[in-house]
């Protein structure tokens, strides 16, 4: 299937399937212990049913948003996710060309493939990136990422990722452990030097690519003591990633205006497995403490493969939805290409799911247009 025959995600995924290397998918597609997060994830959509609108005019379509107040054109933007040369040579900075062409927001992973520098290189004024950051144990370490950071003035805002202080038990990405391959399986942004993208095969017995990235993470975390360490470390905004019960939605909306948002997810289902998916998070916050939304933005990750999905998660609240295998597997299939058709299939499936819903502006999606009753009950 050429990369124009690809009709939606799953085709995109088939493909880069067969292309990549049994390292780049295991380490791709794999997930905690029996993948069933995984699986929730990519099932709670079907669970929510739409409740369309007739006699509405859909002449027009506007998916444009705002995130943390600048200009996005869709309302779904590229999750950090690590690696993405194991994938194609065309990388970060791949995904950051195709992102401009969709007006779409990219957050750069802490264990990118390339530099930060060489990611936003060449980024439209208008561009927005954000830098997601995994604390290390050698404290110095972050804290000089932090200072190369505030260099880039693409960069708006620092993504912590909070939920997997180690990674997840991830048997997919195990298994296929020292197949050769000649790309680089560690990060380029935690080396020595801005240009020093590492092309040290993965240590045998690492127990994956995952174990050998969360090496030198840092698991000593707290409310108490990291926000002070960050807010000393940079005046970007901060967004807490990895949030999974409204008790700690809760917790970080009193840290505003520090802490401007939250992103829902459980890592895509490679952290704790049987953590439950984003939506059951979103939906706790509606019954629980609805105020979080006017404090903070949230947003939400794990398991979106059509607009009708993206539709619902901002229907029920959530102001972005995030996007981190399906970049992954575009940059497979095809390089840079590869990601422009799945931000174009992604775009073109939520401006019709809008219009059958009778929705004009992505803004106007609210709780009246769909019916959750089925996830509620669980
Ligand atoms: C990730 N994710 C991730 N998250 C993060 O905060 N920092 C990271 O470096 C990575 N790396 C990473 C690598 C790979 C291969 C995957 C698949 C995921 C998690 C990611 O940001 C996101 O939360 C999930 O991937 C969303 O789920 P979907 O869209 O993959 O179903």
């Amino acid at each position: 299937m050429s990369i124009p025959e690809c009709l939606n995600l799953d085709d995109i995924e088939q493909v880069a399937t067969q292309k990549i290397s049994r390292k780049a998918w295991g380490y791709y597609y794999s997930a905690g212990d029996d993948l069933i997060s995984k699986t929730l994830n990519n099932t709670v959509y079907q669970n929510i049913l739409l409740r369309p609108r007739i006699f509405v005019d859909c002449t027009n379509c506007d998916t444009s948003t705002t995130f943390l107040g600048h200009k996005v054109s869709v309302p779904f933007y590229v999750s950090p996710a690590a690696m993405a040369r194991l994938a194609h040579p065309d990388g970060e900075h791949g995904i950051a060309e195709a992102c401009a062409k969709y007006g779409a927001m990219q957050l750069i992973s802490n264990n990118a493939s390339q530099t930060p520098e060489q990611i936003v290189q060449g980024a439209s004024p208008d561009q927005v990136f954000g830098w997601q950051l995994y604390v290390q144990t050698d404290r110095k370490k972050s804290e000089d990422m932090l200072a190369r950071i505030a260099k880039l003035p693409a960069i708006k805002f620092i993504c912590l990722t909070l939920d997997a202080p180690v990674p997840g038990k991830r048997e997919h990405d195990e298994r296929t452990k020292n197949v050769a391959s000649n790309l680089p399986v560690r990060s380029a942004v935690m080396g020595d030097s801005p240009s020093a993208a590492s092309t040290t095969p993965e240590p045998e017995g690492s127990g994956g690519v995952g174990k050998a990235l969360f090496a030198g993470t840092a698991p000593d975390l707290t409310w108490k003591t990291t926000l002070p360490w960050l807010a000393r470390h940079t005046h970007l905004p901060i967004v807490l990633k990895g949030l999974q019960t409204h008790e700690d939605a809760y917790l970080a909306s009193l840290h505003a205006p520090q802490i401007r948002g939250i992103i829902l997810s459980n890592h895509g289902g490679r952290a704790a497995d049987t953590a439950p998916p984003a939506v059951h998070t979103l939906l706790e916050i509606r019954k629980f403490c609805p105020e979080v939304f006017e404090k903070i933005e949230v947003w939400v990750d794990g398991g979106i493969r059509r607009g009708t999905d993206v539709v619902k998660a901002l229907a029920l609240g959530a102001k972005g939805v995030g996007l981190g295998r399906a970049p992954l597997f575009g940059l497979g299939a095809g390089g840079r290409e590869g990601v422009e058709r799945v931000l174009e299939i992604l775009k073109a499936e939520t401006e019709t799911a809008m219009r059958l819903l009778g929705v004009e502006r992505a803004r106007e999606l609210g709780g009246r247009h769909v019916n959750a009753r089925r996830v509620e009950r669980d």
